[in-house]
């Protein structure tokens, strides 16, 4: 089979394959701040780290449905220039997801999710405190995408990792563990996957 981008019902599919052909996403949960100090939360799937000299990561945020502004993570990241990924393990998936709701301005995602923060070092942003690791961003640079068919744009955004938060539970032998804490990641439609085993395969030589 074969389909043109978005042309997924002439063949026959009834959901768009795209993010299902591309997973699993990690998914970074976003802290920001705004310039009032007001918290907010939301996950993030079009996430990735994208360098690790220096240490870089990326997400996506795509434009509001039927509105034209930003969401409240790029708002705040355009006024602070600082954002924290936090590391979602399957403990708190439930509370990763009641975080993306799109609550009105002045609700808190933090009360609804009843998620508890923990101050961060370098950044003013606070990191979800039972995050098994959180990393604290500084902006680099945001990218307009090219617009879609209605004409509004996604964002990317790219910020240096200056921090890293770990919980020390999850190091066996100097090294990240991640079956403690089985970190979620997206796949398509409302599927999630959660790490539980693991194969090592040395590059070759
Ligand atoms: C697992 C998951 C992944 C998501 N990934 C994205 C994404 O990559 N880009 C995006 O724009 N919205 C994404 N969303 C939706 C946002 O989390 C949602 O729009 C949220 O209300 C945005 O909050 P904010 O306005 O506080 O930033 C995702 C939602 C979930 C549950």
């Amino acid at each position: 089979m074969f389909i043109y981008p978005n042309k997924h019902k002439e063949e026959g599919l009834s959901h768009n394959p795209f993010k299902a052909i591309v997973s699993p996403r990690p998914i970074g949960w976003i802290s920001t701040c705004c310039s009032d100090g007001t918290l907010n939360i939301a996950p993030y799937s079009f996430f990735n780290a994208v360098s690790e000299q220096p240490p870089m990561v990326m997400f996506c945020s795509a434009p509001k449905k039927e509105k034209s502004n930003d969401k409240d993570s790029l708002t705040n990241i355009k006024e602070t220039g600082e954002f924290v990924v936090n590391i979602v393990s399957y403990a708190l998936r439930d509370k990763m997801n009641i975080s993306s709701k799109n609550y009105p301005k002045g609700v808190s995602e933090f009360e609804m999710a009843d998620i508890d923060l923990a101050p961060s070092r370098t950044v003013k942003v606070p990191h979800v405190k039972f995050a098994p690791a959180s990393l604290e961003c500084i902006l680099w640079q945001i990218v307009e995408l090219p617009p879609r068919s209605d004409n509004l744009s996604t964002s990317m955004i790219l910020g240096f990792v200056n921090g890293i938060n770990l919980d020390e539970s999850i190091i066996k032998d100097g090294k990240i563990d991640v079956t403690i804490y089985k970190p979620i990641s997206r796949l398509g439609y409302s599927d999630y996957a959660k790490i539980t085993e693991l194969f090592s395969m040395p590059r070759p030589e």
